[in-house]
């Protein structure tokens, strides 16, 4: 399976931000038909990385959407209009979502439809808070979400990430074989509700993943990739970890 190494720019990124992106469509050459390597800058950003970087295998994706095409939603972004501003792709379910905007799986899940209704690429997150991992609920929260989250149809154009949220900004990984425990029971929860469609689902994993931890992360069965913050700032940083993938 193709590995997918997006990255989320979440809040940062002007228009100065660019060159960075621009590396970074150059850098992914380099990776092509190996490694799909995809930016998802604020919104604002969408359409000038596009146009900067047409001709490079550059993906380019929006951080969330709203569920409805359009309406009466002051400050939102349907998915339609991510698309109609270049993106082919757009992260859903974020735990800054979830936890900043009080988004419920049934939320998420409408969001996710939506992307797959306006033609996107949808990568759901979904991630167990440190409590929860410490009362031993890592696996009972995934199931939750992933279960709430995921719409119904073939799952053809969703991805998932699995995000630990005690990792995310904090340089902490759980260990390689955690990632490998959650992983498997991703894919086998995917195949148990999808079948078959499940077995091609590409499950990333995030969650201050690095240069230097990448190759090992990359590596563990059932990751299919990674979902990159702040690495995915530098361009030489965020590229090293697009050849991690290319290599394994
Ligand atoms: P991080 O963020 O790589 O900075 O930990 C990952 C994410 O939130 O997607």
């Amino acid at each position: 399976m193709r590995p997918l190494i997006a990255g989320n720019w979440k809040m940062n990124g002007l228009a100065a931000s660019l060159s960075e992106a621009k590396a970074i469509a150059e850098g992914a050459r380099e990776v092509e038909g190996r490694v799909d390597v995809m930016l998802c800058p604020p919104a604002t950003l969408i359409e000038r990385l596009r146009r900067l970087t047409s001709g490079s295998p550059l993906l380019v994706g929006g951080q969330d959407c709203h569920a409805d095409v359009s309406g009466a939603h002051t400050g939102d972004l349907s998915a339609e209009m991510l698309k109609d501003a270049g993106a082919t792709a757009v992260i859903v379910g974020h735990s800054e979502r979830r936890t900043d905007h009080g988004e419920t799986d049934v939320m998420v899940r409408a969001k996710a439809q939506a992307a797959r209704t306006a033609g996107l690429t949808v990568i759901i997150c979904v991630g167990e808070t440190e409590a929860e991992r410490d009362a031993g609920q890592t696996l009972a929260v995934l199931s939750r979400q992933l279960e709430g989250s995921i719409p119904d149809e073939d799952p053809a154009d969703v991805v998932l990430a699995y995000e630990p949220v005690w990792a995310i900004g904090t340089g902490r990984t759980p260990g390689e074989a955690d990632i490998a425990q959650v992983h498997a029971y991703i894919r086998q929860t995917l195949t148990a509700r999808f079948g078959q469609a499940g077995e091609s689902v590409r499950i990333l994993y995030g969650g201050s993943m690095k240069p230097d931890n990448a190759a090992a992360i990359l590596a563990v069965r059932d990751v299919a990739g990674g979902l990159v913050g702040g690495a995915s700032l530098k361009a030489a940083d965020f590229l090293a970890i697009a050849g991690a993938a290319a290599d394994v």
